[in-house]
């Protein structure tokens, strides 16, 4: 047994309470990470709301943990109460927050997030913008998104891609400021990296697409970028490979402009990269899982995600398709996640109720 384990730890899930390095300096006392999930809390200068402290705090046991998203700039915001990291109250808030984690010998790295064509200008205040002016399907027949149907949105200039590159570094700056750990670029699920990653959202035919090098350009300048802040292993990337939320469409191809980031990733030994929400099944046109496909193109710290439970993240260790898991509806629904996994406890199940009423 390992020297490190809590001998109450069933048998079942000893993989998981094993410690893992990331990079060259962070040593996480398990395998278990903190999914990213966004709980529309802030202050009105969207500020994170103080609950924020103890949302965190609280969940500080497991090995990582990994902020809601949070909004780079004004133009980034796409939702009621995001909260963001880029005016000095947000950074005062967070840094309460790291501090708190700290305390009870956590980690925390702070998810960065532009929304690109699915932002709003009811919330930034200008119209949203992306690589190219393809409005989501869902839009077109008429849904909403939040409350709102969404906007066409602008095609980036090169000067606004500039500029969104610099709202970046400056978030990585802020989030070094306020204490975190390290940052996660947020370019699953649809959002404006994905946007550019993908054929359907990005019809360019210049630096910034129109093959699969240029349409990984965007996510690698930015990488860069950040990695000169924090340094390169203190940057992770969530990536979907399979997943298209957020209305994106697949066309055949896509996984070229992912397969040149990843090689970026690696050789640029980026802190981790993340499924972003998918589950665990084969994908046709992969030929594989989107975790497969993650662990078989980037040679470095994979954390997988979508629909584990404690079981089968223990699993998945032991078969070494991935090096952590991150638990997204079952860590809001138990805050003592780990301690409930380390005992044998029964997991309180997720549902709505869970997210209206959590701190
Ligand atoms: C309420 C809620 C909010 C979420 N917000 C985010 C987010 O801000 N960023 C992100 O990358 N994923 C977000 N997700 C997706 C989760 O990180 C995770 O991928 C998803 O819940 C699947 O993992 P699970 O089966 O462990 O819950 C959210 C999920 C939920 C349920």
């Amino acid at each position: 047994m390992n020297a490190h384990m809590p001998t109450l730890v069933p048998e079942l899930v000893e993989p998981l309470f094993t410690p893992f390095k990331v990079g060259a300096s962070l040593v996480l006392k398990n395998r278990i990470v903190l999914a990213p999930c966004t709980r529309n809390r802030s202050e009105l200068d969207y500020a994170p709301a103080k609950s924020a402290i103890n949302h965190y705090a609280s969940r500080a046991a497991a090995g990582l943990l990994i902020t809601e998203g949070v909004v780079v700039s004004q133009q980034a915001r796409g939702g009621p109460a995001l909260p963001g990291i880029y005016t000095a109250s947000h950074v005062a808030r967070w840094a309460e927050v790291t501090d708190a984690v700290h305390a009870r010998g956590g980690l925390i790295f702070a998810q960065l997030w532009h929304l690109g064509r699915m932002a709003h200008s009811f919330y930034s205040g200008t119209q949203a913008i992306a690589p190219s002016a393809v409005l989501d399907d869902a839009a077109r027949h008429g849904e909403r998104y939040y409350d709102f149907r969404h906007e066409l949105p602008l095609e980036m200039t090169d000067a606004q891609i500039r500029e969104t590159i610099s709202s970046f570094v400056e978030a990585a700056k802020n989030a070094k400021t306020a204490g975190f750990d390290g940052i996660e670029l947020h370019a699953a699920n649809g959002y404006l990296f994905d946007q550019f990653l993908k054929q359907h959202t990005n019809r360019r035919c210049d630096a910034w697409g129109g093959s699969a090098e240029k349409r990984a350009r965007f996510l690698i300048e930015v990488f860069d970028a950040c990695a000169t802040v924090l340094g390169a292993d203190r940057v992770g990337v969530r990536l979907s490979p399979a997943d298209y939320m957020s209305e994106m469409v697949h066309t055949d191809g896509d996984e070229d402009g992912l397969k040149v980031a990843l090689a970026h990733l690696h050789r640029a030994a980026a802190a981790y990269v993340h499924t972003g929400i998918e589950d665990d099944s084969f994908v046709p046109y992969l030929r594989q899982t989107a975790t497969e496909f993650l662990r078989a193109n980037f040679s470095g710290t994979l954390i997988a995600n979508g629909g584990y439970s404690p079981a089968s993240a223990a699993q998945g260790l032991r078969g070494n398709k991935a090096d952590l898991y991150s638990f997204g509806r079952l860590f809001l629904a138990n805050s003592d996640l780990v301690e409930r996994i380390s005992h044998g406890k029964q997991l309180v199940p997720y549902s709505r109720a869970v997210y209206d009423t959590m701190r």
